[in-house]
């Protein structure tokens, strides 16, 4: 049987990050982990029960009363996220939860309960986990670390034809306004900011599609798996 492995992916928002997690958990008969899910969750938790951001006490009290875990559907081909037994999946990828969750991933006590629980679903390995601090801070040992960039524009444009397709009422300037938001502020926040690990291999996707992209980080795993 061969070697199983961890795979941490970050890198900026929207760049094909979990498309790219999802077909490399496949190929590879892995668990897939989209660890924004997670931070989204929290934030719509946070927004239903107006708990203010900066309320540090009412922030610990609330936590205990969140359980997140994911089930896999099989139609989408990926896990959907559930917030104390209701299926999120649709509200936290909502253009309200998108313009908070930076926020909320920049708070300390939420950091350290989602990174526990991420940390305990990679102990067998076998994993690809994506999102910000995945490579730096969640799985600092992971035998493949992925950087994914790509540029901000093409981005932002990816983004709004996915987005389109639900929210029929967005805009353009919307969606790369909200994009360089988020990449200011989870790049710039004190607590593990976005940052590429030292060791991490750099992906730039401007200028491939995705089998393409899918086909050299896929590369990069095997020789890892075979190592
Ligand atoms: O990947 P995404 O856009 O769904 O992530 C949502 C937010 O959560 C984004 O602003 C960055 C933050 N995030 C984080 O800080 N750390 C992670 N491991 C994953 C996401």
């Amino acid at each position: 049987m061969s070697k199983k492995i961890i795979i941490a992916i970050d890198g900026f928002s929207s760049c094909g990050k979990s498309t790219l997690a999802k077909a490399l958990a496949k190929e590879l008969s892995y668990v897939f982990i989209d660890t924004g899910a997670m931070y989204r969750a929290v934030a719509l938790y946070f927004m239903r029960h107006s708990i203010p951001f900066d309320d540090i006490i009412a922030i610990e009290k609330a936590i205990q009363s969140i359980k997140l875990h994911f089930v896999f559907n099989e139609g989408t081909g990926k896990s959907d996220m559930y917030l104390n037994d209701e299926n999120v999946e649709a509200a936290i990828r909502e253009m309200k939860v998108s313009q908070k969750v930076s926020e909320v991933a920049a708070i300390p006590v939420v950091r350290d309960f989602a990174v526990a629980q991420q940390q305990a679903m990679g102990l067998e390995k076998g994993i690809v986990m994506d999102g910000r601090d995945i490579g730096t801070v969640v799985f600092p040992n992971a035998e493949l670390k992925l950087f994914v960039t790509a540029d901000p524009l093409v981005r932002a444009k990816r983004r709004f034809i996915e987005l389109q397709a639900t929210q029929p009422s967005i805009t353009m300037e919307e969606v790369a306004e909200n994009l360089s938001h988020r990449d200011l502020m989870d790049s710039t926040r004190e607590h593990s900011p976005l940052k590429q690990a030292e060791d991490a291999l750099v992906l730039d996707n401007t200028d491939l599609n995705q089998e393409e992209q899918f086909n050299i980080a896929l590369n990069w795993a095997k020789e890892r798996i075979m190592a």
